[in-house]
């Protein structure tokens, strides 16, 4: 079975082999799915006969968006400590908490429907891959049904049992460290791909976060790192010395950071949906970008610091509040998600990437930065399907 889709009036590849500028933008193209892959690119009139039709009506279309940080697996919201917040309390990781009682609680149809409400919610903005993390179940038996929920939406799972310290464990923070690091990874390994620490003042420290990732890296997890969100840190540094896949939120950085990022393989991803609610200073994206760091754009979503699942309202952020171009901004929520979930298949719109893409109801991208809040996502094809 093949799908043509046609009428693309701008189609973003991010192959630039394939098009204008580092976006590779087509105008009046086509593009055919086989298979649930890209099988061909091209010149609208040069299009080959396919089975079935997708018409673009004119819009924009574009690699679906890499959401490459979110945690949906938790029940209950903290509207309250949001409101709190809008009226002037500062934001502390304390919250947490809250969200592993009410998740502790819930039966795993509640878990389940609430990963089930957020994916599509996403879906429906043009998101094709979802990370999700673990980190509000912080019991053995709490993780690894967190992450085995989370498997059922997506390969990539992550565990966090280094979120907080819960307060089963009050005070014995070493104690927990053991735990996370011996019979909660045992648990929850078999259902991650990979392992993630909060280090940050009031969670992990370096050595503790460094034990919790060495034994996940030898569970066979792949690092990732919440790192410098609240405040100055070792977290960077830490994720770049173990060759971690991506240093999130990078709001605090200092010069050497920065460096030790620009001659990486570790990405930067920065959460402004999490700068927007906590109405905090957004991170220096100029700054990375200017020192050639790969930079990823996600939602964070989570019922505490960023409740949001929307990728076309994080390029909105970056490109008004954080001086990315509309084009890197698209870029870092594309290709760059992509980087941060090592994964080559998908961000992008190459003959043989996945057939995950976005159609827009706007003539071009630039229209998610220039009409934010609007819901532009018309279609969203998903491994070659077309919903709605
Ligand atoms: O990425 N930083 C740690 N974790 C989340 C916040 C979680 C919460 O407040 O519930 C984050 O922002
Ligand atoms: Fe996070």
């Amino acid at each position: 079975m093949t799908l043509l889709v046609h009428g693309i009036g701008e189609l973003v590849t991010n192959d630039p082999t394939l098009g204008e500028g580092p976006l590779g933008i087509l105008r009046d193209a086509a593009l055919v799915v086989e298979e649930g892959r890209v099988a061909w690119v091209g010149p609208a009139d040069h299009a080959p006969a396919a089975d079935r039709m997708l018409d673009a009506e004119d819009g924009a279309v574009l690699p679906g968006f890499v959401d490459s940080h979110a945690h949906l697996v938790f029940a209950g919201d903290r509207a309250a400590e949001f409101a709190a917040r809008m009226a002037g309390s500062p934001y502390t990781g304390g919250g947490i908490r809250t969200t592993v009682a009410a998740t502790q609680a819930a039966g795993d149809a509640e878990l389940r429907a609430n990963v089930a409400r957020l994916t599509s919610e996403a879906r429906r903005q043009g998101t094709t891959t979802i990370e999700i993390k673990s980190g509000y179940g912080l019991s053995v038996a709490d993780e690894a049904r967190s992450l085995r929920i989370a498997g059922e939406f997506t390969p990539e799972t992550t565990y966090l049992g280094a979120h907080v310290v819960p307060a089963s464990h009050e005070g014995r923070t070493e104690e927990y460290v053991a735990l996370v690091c011996g019979e909660m990874l045992a648990a929850a390994a078999p259902y991650a791909r990979w392992v993630d620490v909060f280090c940050e003042k009031g969670a992990f420290d370096a050595d503790q976060s460094r034990a919790v990732l060495a034994a996940g890296i030898a569970a066979g997890l792949v690092p990732r790192v919440h790192a410098n969100q609240l405040g100055p840190g070792p977290g960077v540094e830490l994720a770049v010395s173990l060759g971690a896949a991506s240093a999130d939120h990078c709001t605090h950085l200092s010069p050497s950071d920065v460096d030790a990022l620009a001659s990486s393989a570790t990405v930067a991803t920065l959460l402004p949906g999490a700068e927007f609610s906590t109405r905090s200073p957004y991170p220096d994206a100029r700054r990375l970008l200017d020192a050639g760091v790969t930079v990823a754009l996600a939602t964070d979503c989570n019922p505490g610091s960023s409740y949001t699942s929307s990728m076309p309202f994080c390029v909105a952020l970056a490109v008004r509040e954080m001086r990315m171009t509309p084009a890197e901004a698209l870029w870092s929520a594309t290709l760059g998600g992509a980087r941060a979930l090592r994964r080559t298949d998908i961000g992008h719109l190459g003959v043989g990437a996945r057939a995950d893409l976005a159609v827009l109801d706007a003539p071009s991208y630039l229209h998610l930065a220039y009409r934010p809040g609007v819901p532009l996502v018309r279609t969203v094809v998903l491994n070659g399907e077309p919903s709605p």
